[in-house]
Formats: C-alpha cells, structure tokens, sequence
C-alpha cells in the first residue's frame, strides 16, 4: 500500500540543534529535484542535514495542494530545515507558525532566486533591492519561531555594482538569525563564471553566526577545498548531489585523507536503482515513471550515448522496462570517472540547463537560487 499524497509527517522530536561542522555536509536546497526520495538518498548517502525546495509562503496562505506536496516529509527526514520565499512579512510570518503547528522547526528563507516569477513579487534576490523589507521578512519569521531557528540564504546582491550582502547579513545577525549560507555570486551572474569564495571568507571574519558556504561545489574536493579556502562553517552541496549523491560519502572520506576514485558502473547501478525504489515507494508507477525519465539521464550525462538512453526511456511503459534499459545502458560502462576526470563536474562547467526541474514549484526559467 502506497502512504497517502501528499504525507506530512515532520518528526514528532525535532532535534534543537542543526548539524553544523566540516564532516556534515548539507544538502542544498534544490527546487524540483531535493524531494522526500532525493533526500532520503541523500542522507543514506551521508548528508547531515537536508533543505527542502523553496516553498511558497503565499502557497501556504491559499492552502495549495502544490505546496503541501513540495512540503512532503516523514519522520525519518530529519533534521529537515524548511526553505521559505515570500516578500510579505505579514505572510512569512503567518506561514512559520503554520509549519510549527504541522512539525516543522527549522526555517530559511531564500534570498538568492532570480527566477522572474519569484523575483517579480520582490521574493528570492529581488528581496537584496530592498533590504529594509528583507529585515522586516527576516524579523517576522524569527519571531514566530523558536531563538536561532530561522536562517537566510543570499546571494551578493543584485548586480556587481549593487553588492550589498554584508550589510544585509549583519543586520539578519543583530535580527536573531541562527546562520547564514552564502552563493557568492549577483543575481545577474546567475550560475556564470566562478562563485566568489572570498566573499565566504569574509563572512566568516564578519560575522558572529555560523556560515555555510554554497557554489560550485561540484565534487567532495571542491568541497573540502572551499572550507580549507575560507574558513566557513561547513558546506551545502547542490548540483554536485544531482548528478553524484555519494559526494557527502565522498567529503567525509576525503576528509579522512581518502581520495574520491571513480564510481564503479555497479555502484552507479545501486545509486540509480536506490532512488528509484524511493520514488516508486512514496508514489504511483506513472509519476514514478515521469519523474524517473528525467532523472536517470543526469546521473550518467558524462557517459557516451545518454541521447539514445533518453529517447528509449522516453517511449519505455514500465518501472520494469526502464530498469531493463537501464541494465543493457550499463552493461557497456566503465562507471563515472573520478573528480577531475572527464565527468565535467569540475570548475564550474556545469550548465544549469541540464537541470531544468522536472515539475519545478518555479518553472524551468533558470537560473535558481
Ligand atoms: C536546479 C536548481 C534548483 C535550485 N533551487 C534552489 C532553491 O529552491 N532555493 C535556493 O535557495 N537555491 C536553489 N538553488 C541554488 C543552490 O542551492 C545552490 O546555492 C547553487 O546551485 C550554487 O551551488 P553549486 O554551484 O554548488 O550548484 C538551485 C540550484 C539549482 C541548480
């Protein structure tokens, strides 16, 4: 029997503290892909903690079963902190009491998405044009929830010649934020270029709270570098999980002087038939299906011959029938080479593109934050 849809189940204990530290590795939010399997995945994988996608606030305040399903959640995701975007204090609030009746404890709020139709209600990055409302956002949540419970994710601000997330961090600070995660790029850079570590680092000497550091992470190794480069208090891993969930394995062994190798084609296999068991376990054969098309490809996007694998998965009618492609596509495969190799995942070469969400909350307008 499959559990009802959507099922929001926080857990009934919810920790008082979040895991922070350099052998805990997040998962970072991620609209359309850090659903409950991802997550799960994720954590199996060895994520300390997990953000879920953005949700609306405004979706809460209307009750929208689209919301309520981007919220889905059972005891054994945790700790779990959940990603708020909003422009209206009023309803920011409104929503973090809400949640704390349903369960939930631990909040952000998304300062960083430029998507337009976020940005156009002054949400996710458009909140960096007008810090005074940011503040008053920031102020409502953290009132309506338990001391340090609430954080912030930023960007630098709007454009280069509107850098103003220092400013901004330290006021959430002296407002009672309990961390602040940092995606050291404008919202006009998008995902392009590198992502301003030093901005992190200066963070870190900035600021009194913890600080976690997001962008271009895309192995264990960029990981464990950004945190040696800049001091912060940890990492949240985005598009490095999508497309290697064992990055958070990867960093904790790294961490113990072991090299991330490659990821032999059977342990790709395990991670693949892994999610799949978890997205057919928390849903039906056809959204299984639907979402399965879109995600297999991304895990073996590096290896020649994904174009064919996407269009026989197109057609494919079945859970079992995929697996069998899947199988055969294997078959052939040495497995996804190490982190400097030819998977492409180094330095910044990711097209975010090649993630556009499957059933986004936001669209597929990238880029996110
Ligand atoms: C597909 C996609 C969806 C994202 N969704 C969100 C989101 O809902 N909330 C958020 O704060 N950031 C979101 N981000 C931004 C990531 O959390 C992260 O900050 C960013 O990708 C930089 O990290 P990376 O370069 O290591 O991927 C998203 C990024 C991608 C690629």
């Amino acid at each position: 029997m499959k559990s009802s849809w959507p099922r929001v189940e926080p857990a009934p204990q919810q920790p008082e503290r979040l895991p922070i530290g350099w052998d805990k590795p997040w998962l970072a939010p991620l609209a359309g892909y850090s659903d409950l399997p991802f997550r799960t995945l994720c954590r199996e994988e060895g994520a300390a903690c997990c953000v879920t996608e953005m949700v609306s606030a405004k979706g809460l305040w209307y009750d929208g079963l689209n919301t309520w399903k981007v919220l889905e959640t059972v005891p054994w995701d945790t700790p779990l902190v959940v990603q708020l975007f909003g422009a209206e204090a009023d309803c920011l609030g409104w929503a973090v009491r809400r949640l704390r009746e349903k369960g939930f404890a631990w909040f952000d709020l998304n300062m960083g998405c430029s998507v337009p139709k976020v940005a156009r209600q002054g949400a996710g990055s458009a909140m960096l044009r007008d810090p005074d409302n940011a503040l008053a956002c920031a102020r409502a949540m953290i009132a309506a929830a338990l001391p340090g419970h609430v954080s912030f994710k930023l960007r630098l601000g709007v454009s280069r010649d509107a850098v103003n997330w220092l400013d901004l961090a330290l006021r959430l600070e002296d407002a009672g934020a309990g961390l602040v995660t940092l995606h050291p790029r404008t919202a006009q850079e998008g995902f392009g270029g590198r992502a301003h570590w030093e901005a992190i680092a200066e963070a870190k000497r900035r600021l009194g709270i913890p600080v976690l550091a997001s962008g271009d992470l895309f192995t264990a190794e960029d990981g464990v570098r950004c945190l040696k480069e800049t001091g912060a208090d940890g990492v949240m891993y985005a598009r490095g999980a999508l497309t290697r969930p064992s990055v958070f394995r990867e960093h904790q062994a790294l961490l113990g002087g072991e090299p991330a190798g490659e990821i032999p084609a059977g342990e790709l296999r395990r991670l693949i038939r892994r999610h799949m068991e978890l997205i057919g376990s928390f849903g039906s054969e056809d959204n299984a299906l639907y979402r399965l098309r879109s995600i297999v490809p991304r895990y073996v996007r590096s290896l020649p011959g994904v174009r064919l694998l996407r269009q026989k998965l197109c057609a494919c009618r079945s859970l079992d029938e995929l697996d069998g492609i899947l199988d055969s596509f294997l078959a052939g495969s040495p497995g996804l080479s190490g982190p400097s190799g030819p998977s492409g995942m180094s330095g910044g070469a990711v097209r975010l593109d090649k993630f556009d969400p499957p059933e986004t909350s936001c669209g597929p307008d990238a880029p996110m934050d």
